[in-house]
């Protein structure tokens, strides 16, 4: 039996706090506590020390929550993160598409899921459900990668048989037997499990879209992921190529693609209808801040969102977003929201990007919580890091006279504004150590 007791400030939710609520009872904060850790799972929460049998680590002083979890990441596009001047339909076709070709040699796609899973963990985020290309070895590589991390990972190969480069499309066949390999050899195998991968309504013709839809219906428990209302131009040419569809949303309706299992990137240009019908379906919106702004397609209105019911999670959409560290989208979060007039709390968006993604994903049971029974996913933060980072946690902390303590929300809201990977301490997936800043064990920076 493989055991660890880790010691720390330890910060998860127990409910879905409201989206401007400062002193939410949903925040659970627990400071100097102890989190056990048996064969990979949390075994017990409590205040005071274990047994002198039990392996240690002390982080007291720090922060300890869930891994964060990024519902909507492309794995090729660390090569086109960060490209200049373009907005969505431009930037697939002059950065985008070309790179991802590089993934249907298998070399490329083995070395970039691990470039790529590793990367995650460097940020705190321990489960991911992302995309990787058309090539089907592109999501045989990422499945690798994460069960060799002992990783929990939704993917699936990229369905697109047009509008795309040769080098890009598939065919309804083809794609059909790949994802029927892929899904009986990964589906619930370990912690992966197979999203039907539809990459939009603009890149499959309703051949493919009927198939994918046949693929949800034959195999009980799948994911389906794809995007949906990013961009004004997007929305215009689904709408040719779809007349008969009362919306964008509906083009993946009417194929049978929406369910509680479905995670849609971005939702900026919904109607009521639309999210009543996510609402209906349980299908849940992926918010992607720093995508929206960097690519120019809009803000997402998460009181909207939370008006008509839905489930909103955080994701980064690298590459149309720009980082990878889930502290930075959270903070780009709040500013799109006070753009649109909303006031979004640290926890608000803390819980987006561990139990609210964990809910919407029907893995709560797993991720999310740090709870006796859910896997040792987990990160361990500084406050602060940095002279002004640190002075700014001085104040909140009320060491800075006369200035009076702040709320824990003020805290925690300054710590995720100011934050990124150089906060990070460690990383466990599964109660094993997957990232560690280096000298970063013990000793408090
Ligand atoms: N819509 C279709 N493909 C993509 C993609 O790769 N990134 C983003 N942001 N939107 C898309
Ligand atoms: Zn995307």
């Amino acid at each position: 039996m493989s055991r660890l007791a880790l010691q720390g400030d330890l910060l998860d939710f127990t409910g879905l706090p409201g989206l401007d609520d400062v002193d939410s009872p949903a925040v659970r904060f627990r400071p100097d506590h102890w989190l056990l850790i048996e064969d990979g799972r949390i075994v017990a929460v409590q205040p005071q020390a274990p047994g002198e049998d039990w392996p240690r680590e002390v982080h007291a002083g720090r922060l300890i929550l869930p891994g964060f979890i990024d519902t909507h990441v492309h794995c090729p596009q660390l090569d086109v993160i960060a490209s200049y001047g373009t907005t969505l339909l431009d930037w697939l076709d002059t950065y985008t598409f070309p790179a991802e070709q590089r993934f249907a040699d298998p070399a490329v796609a083995h070395a970039g899921a691990a470039l790529f899973l590793d990367a995650l963990l460097a940020q705190g985020t321990t489960a991911a459900v992302v995309f990787p290309t058309v090539h089907a070895v592109s999501a045989d590589a990422l499945f690798e990668a994460a069960a060799q991390r002992g990783m929990r990972l939704i993917s699936g190969k990229v369905l697109m048989d047009r509008h795309a480069p040769a080098g890009l499309r598939d065919d309804v066949a083809g794609a059909e037997r790949d994802c029927e390999a892929q899904i009986a050899r990964w589906h619930g195998q370990g912690r992966n499990a197979f999203a039907v991968t539809v990459r939009f309504a603009i890149t499959s013709t309703p051949a493919q879209l009927a198939m994918a839809g046949r693929l949800l219906q034959r195999h009980a428990g799948l994911y389906m992921q794809t995007h949906v209302g990013e961009n004004t131009d997007e929305v215009r040419w689904v709408r040719e190529l779809f007349p008969e569809a009362r919306s964008y949303l509906d083009v993946y309706h009417r194929h049978g693609l929406l369910n509680e299992r479905a995670v849609l990137a971005h939702g900026i240009w919904l109607d009521e209808a639309d999210r009543a019908l996510l609402h209906e379906t349980g299908a849940h919106i992926a918010f992607c801040p720093t995508s929206n702004l960097f690519l120019g397609s809009g803000l997402f209105d998460w009181q909207a969102a939370r008006a008509l019911g839905h489930g909103v999670s955080m994701a980064t959409d690298v590459g149309g977003g720009t980082s990878l560290s889930m502290l930075r989208t959270l903070a780009e979060a709040y500013k799109v929201q006070a753009l649109r007039g909303t006031r979004l709390t640290a926890w608000s968006a803390l819980h987006a990007a561990t139990l609210g993604a964990a809910q919407a994903l029907h893995l709560d049971h797993e991720l999310g919580r740090l709870e006796a029974g859910c896997m040792a996913d987990l990160a361990v933060w500084d406050w602060a890091v940095g002279p002004v980072a640190r002075h700014r946690d001085a104040v909140a902390r009320g060491a800075v006279s006369p200035l009076p303590a702040q709320s824990l929300h003020a805290r925690a809201f300054a710590w995720m504004t100011q934050g990124d990977d150089r906060n990070l301490v460690a990383s466990y997936v599964a109660g094993q150590l997957r990232h560690r800043r280096p000298g970063s064990l013990g000793e408090p920076v």
